[in-house]
């Protein structure tokens, strides 16, 4: 054993692992993100695609992610160089890290936002209907610059709180009691939600599939992009949290607990939100702001106790958030703190702070200072970095498939991923060789334009 195989840490027991990885994945982008992707590309078609991508790319990834980890004992990039000194796989990794600064970055923007209305609950900001309504509430917060950047420092400083205590006492236990509570206020909200009149509607919107939204590759890249997001695939953080697992765990039945929990959260998330965006006659696509400003609707239509079903949502969901983005900061905290030999508080702080000032400008781009200024793909910077992890987070993925599925011998696979000789087994190598990467390859090419363009210049129309 090396010297930092042996100082290094652990969970304590199995549940603290698979709730730290549910709790990773279980966050803004089962709620505020999916509700808004899938509202602007088109509601059913784009939950289809996404199943899919969790299914058939997902899933077999997360596997692969949880066996690299353990195996390596070490962060993501250590993990690739540690299993195949001085090959380029490492790319992979260092691209993690990136993605989790850019992602920590935005997250803590819209988690801040969720803190406000954790706030506005509490101070009657939110008790009746605003006088210019939920929307106009939503819109005067957000075209402000102070106080976005103030609930933005303050989550950013709960979330270096956490991963500055470290692995046990911080990480795990934050998860315990708070995504149990979470998951049964969605479900009632969710069979409350059908009982405002837009049941109809909203569930036609969500399940009700318009093919001609099949023929866009947008429609592709949002989805793979919105898998990867909420699952917290393809930039190692689930290689970080796998290689603080002892060897006695069992992967398969870890990843199959937080795939599905974490899709079946997204789809009751769906279930709550969209029959009350119909009922109240506001539109899908409202963008990043649509929970806040459907949500609030809800909760006044619930009369007086709605103030609290409020408090405790947002709460909540700030606790999710924080889950999440612990494991985003703890991707880079493990990377500098064996590469620079930095101790955790160091890393911790000092990455908290360079994160915290990238995510500046997405703070006040949603119709603060910054709004309404195009910065990457002609979107805003929030969006803008957002559509970018859609492209990160599957590259990131494709390597690790690439990796495992052909970068280990099937054996050294199979033994180390604790799955048994059969057809599970290969199966779970089918995907990662050739359904993953190619799938991925294609999406991403299409939806850039790439695709036609390569397959023009070999005098093919597409
Ligand atoms: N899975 C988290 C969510 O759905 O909110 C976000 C996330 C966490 C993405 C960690 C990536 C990651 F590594």
């Amino acid at each position: 054993m090396d010297k930092s195989t042996q100082s290094r840490e652990q969970w304590n027991s199995r549940l603290g692992f698979i709730l730290a990885a549910m709790g990773s994945a279980v966050g803004l982008g089962n709620i505020w993100k999916f509700a808004y992707v899938t509202g602007e590309n088109g509601g059913a078609a784009f939950i289809l695609i996404y199943l899919a991508c969790v299914f058939l790319i997902g899933v077999p990834i997360i596997l692969a992610e949880f066996t690299i980890g353990r195996r390596a004992q070490s962060d993501a990039v250590g993990s690739f160089q540690k299993l195949a000194p001085n090959k380029p796989w490492e790319i992979g990794g260092f691209l993690g890290v990136i993605a989790a600064f850019i992602i920590l970055s935005f997250y803590s923007v819209i988690a801040g936002w969720v803190l406000k209305y954790v706030w506005s609950y509490i101070t009657g900001g939110l008790w009746s209907t605003p006088e210019s309504g939920f929307g106009g509430y939503f819109g005067e917060f957000i075209s402000g610059t102070y106080w976005p950047l103030f609930w933005h420092l303050l989550f950013m400083v709960m979330t270096v709180g956490v991963v500055v205590v470290g692995i046990k006492k911080g990480i795990e236990k934050a998860n315990l009691i708070l995504m149990p509570a979470l998951g049964v206020l969605i479900v009632l909200l969710a069979v409350y939600s059908l009982t405002l009149g837009g049941a109809k509607e909203g569930l036609s919107f969500i399940f009700s599939p318009d093919w001609s939204a099949f023929a866009d590759p947008k429609v592709y890249l949002a989805a793979l992009g919105q898998a990867f997001f909420s699952l917290s695939l393809g930039m190692g953080a689930l290689i970080t949290y796998g290689s603080y697992l002892s060897k006695k765990e069992k992967l398969p039945s870890a990843t199959v607990s937080v795939a599905s929990l974490d899709t079946g959260f997204a789809i009751v998330a769906g279930i709550m939100i969209f029959p009350a965006i119909f009922a109240f006659g506001l539109a899908p696509d409202a963008g990043p702001g649509l929970i806040f400003i459907v949500l609030p609707e809800i909760f006044a239509k619930i009369g007086g106790f709605g103030i609290v079903v409020g408090l405790l949502f947002f709460l909540l969901v700030a606790a999710a958030a924080l889950s999440s983005a612990i494991s985003l900061l703890e991707v880079a905290v493990a990377f500098f703190m064996r590469k620079y030999e930095w101790s955790r508080k160091k890393a911790t702080i000092i990455l908290g702070v360079v994160i915290y000032l990238i995510g500046v400008p997405s703070a006040l781009s949603q119709g603060g200072p910054l709004s309404g200024k195009s910065f990457l793909f002609g979107l805003p910077v929030l969006d803008g970095l957002a559509m970018l992890s859609d492209i990160l987070l599957p590259i990131g993925g494709l390597v690790i498939a690439l990796f495992v599925g052909w970068g280990w011998k099937k054996a050294d696979a199979l033994a180390e991923s604790d799955m048994k000789e059969g057809f599970l087994a290969s199966l779970w190598i089918f995907l990662l060789r050739y359904v993953a990467p190619v799938s991925i390859a294609i999406i991403i090419l299409n939806a850039t334009g790439l695709l036609s363009a390569i397959l023009g210049a070999f005098g093919i129309e597409f």
